[in-house]
């Protein structure tokens, strides 16, 4: 039973205001939550309360998601069972009473939902992994195939690359922290690659580099570089994935604006160009390749990279009907899954179990703005999620999540889904 409820206003990663919420029970447990935030987002996203007080923090400030937590929030679950996790996400959804969470906030309705799994597991005295487990029915929780963050552009980085992520993928380790070690390697060439060519090793909001590339072209070649001066086969041992965030790229007149590189493309040309750099180097999965609304081109998208996975991201902002429309087009092959674009601990679960139904990969995700909070690494393990995307291994509201993967890892009942979830049939068997 539900007998406290605390929520305050912290700082992320970005120096920006988010929320933490606090939940006692009865019995003493307790569990703490905090909500991260997106620098890219979709209009189709749950929503983010912001209180618009150009005083406080430019108008970022989040006191009035907070103060939904302790009033309205507090009021319908105190004396709940916090082991209810649809019950209560389901109540605080009838509590708002709108589609995306407008009126409480997305980011008050989530401290609340993932603070209370945290509590009910620590009143059982089980790990976060093995309640998640319990929730989503998982007998097997495993650990997830990392796709992390080496270069970074777009909105993470000043715009200083057209797109917004280049990652490495470890394809032939065999467990997790062999992977993580692989990755690490990479990472750390990728910087001498990065200074060699004169450019600057400063880092990027998810701790990437930002080596301003003129083009895509010219930064897959310094990923392959970077694998190889790590010592590693590209395509074998480190596949890369690209996300484009093409919803940032659109302009009102829907063409695709490469501002860097000096093109202007249809969704037509959008997808030629997605697939000569797929054809040229080890691509193994592409998010985002076009907008979040681009629904009529996503399926020749997928057609055209059908041997790789194609992550629907924006396009899908974990919103379970989304995925739904998209699967019944043929849409991707594969589910970006960000807690905050739902607004709930059993939406979220609710948009994973749909697209593992449909035989959709799932990629559990970070934001650009994050906090200390691992939730998402316990959930990648418990839900089954098969990968995970969290960021570079650099920062440490990134490596708390990393860091917890490998704490889980000791648990010898959990394995390594290593690349068997991976929508790709270059990756080795
Ligand atoms: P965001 O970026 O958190 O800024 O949306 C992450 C992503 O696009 O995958
Ligand atoms: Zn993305």
């Amino acid at each position: 039973t539900i007998v406290g409820i605390k929520a305050r206003q912290i700082l992320d990663s970005r120096g920006r205001p988010t929320v933490e919420a606090d939940i006692e029970l009865a019995g003493g447990a307790t569990g703490r939550a905090s909500v991260p935030s997106g620098a890219s987002t979709s209009r189709a996203e749950a929503h983010e309360l912001r209180d618009a007080d150009a005083n406080r923090y430019f108008g970022r400030g989040v006191s009035r998601a907070v103060g939904h937590v302790r009033g309205e929030i507090a009021s319908a679950l105190l004396g709940q069972d916090a082991a209810d996790q649809s019950g209560l996400d389901r109540r605080m959804r009838e509590l708002d009473g709108t589609p995306q969470l407008e009126r409480l906030g997305a980011n008050a309705v989530l401290s609340v939902s993932l603070a209370a799994c945290r509590a009910t597991a620590a009143a059982r005295q089980q790990p976060l992994y093995r309640r998640i487990a319990e929730l989503t029915g998982t007998r097997t929780p495993m650990l997830p195939l990392p796709m992390v963050n080496i270069f970074s552009g777009g909105l993470h980085a000043g715009r200083g690359m057209d797109l917004q992520d280049f990652l490495a993928i470890p394809l032939a380790a065999t467990d997790y922290e062999s992977g993580l070690h692989a990755i690490v390697k990479v990472r750390d060439a990728a910087e001498g690659v990065v200074h060699r060519h004169g450019a600057p090793v400063l880092l990027a909001d998810e701790g990437g580099l930002s080596p301003g590339c003129a083009s895509a072209e010219i930064a897959l070649e310094l990923m392959v570089e970077a694998i190889e001066r790590a010592g590693l086969k590209p395509g074998l041992d480190i596949g890369i994935a690209i996300d484009v965030a093409a919803t940032a790229l659109v302009g009102p007149d829907g063409r695709y604006h490469l501002a860097r590189e000096g093109h202007d493309y249809s969704s037509a040309q959008m997808i030629e160009t997605v697939e000569r750099w797929v054809r040229r180097f080890p691509i193994v999965s592409v998010e985002d390749g076009l907008h979040d609304e681009d629904w009529s081109h996503w399926p020749e998208l997928t057609a055209r990279l059908r041997h790789i996975q194609v992550v629907g991201d924006d396009l899908f902002s974990t919103n379970p009907a989304r995925i739904r429309r998209g699967i019944d087009i043929g849409a991707a092959n594969s589910a970006l899954i960000k807690v905050n674009q739902n607004g709930t601990l059993s939406g979220t679960l609710e948009a994973i179990a749909t697209s593992r139904q449909a035989g959709y990969a799932t990629v559990i995700s970070a934001r650009s703005g994050e906090t200390a909070d691992s939730f998402i690494a316990d959930l990648a393990v418990g839900a089954l999620g098969g990968q995970i995307k969290i960021g570079s291994v650099r920062n440490m509201e990134r490596l708390e999540k990393y860091n917890q993967l490998l704490r889980i890892a000791e648990d010898p009942e959990v394995g390594y889904a290593g690349t068997r979830f991976l929508a790709c049939d270059a990756r080795p068997a």
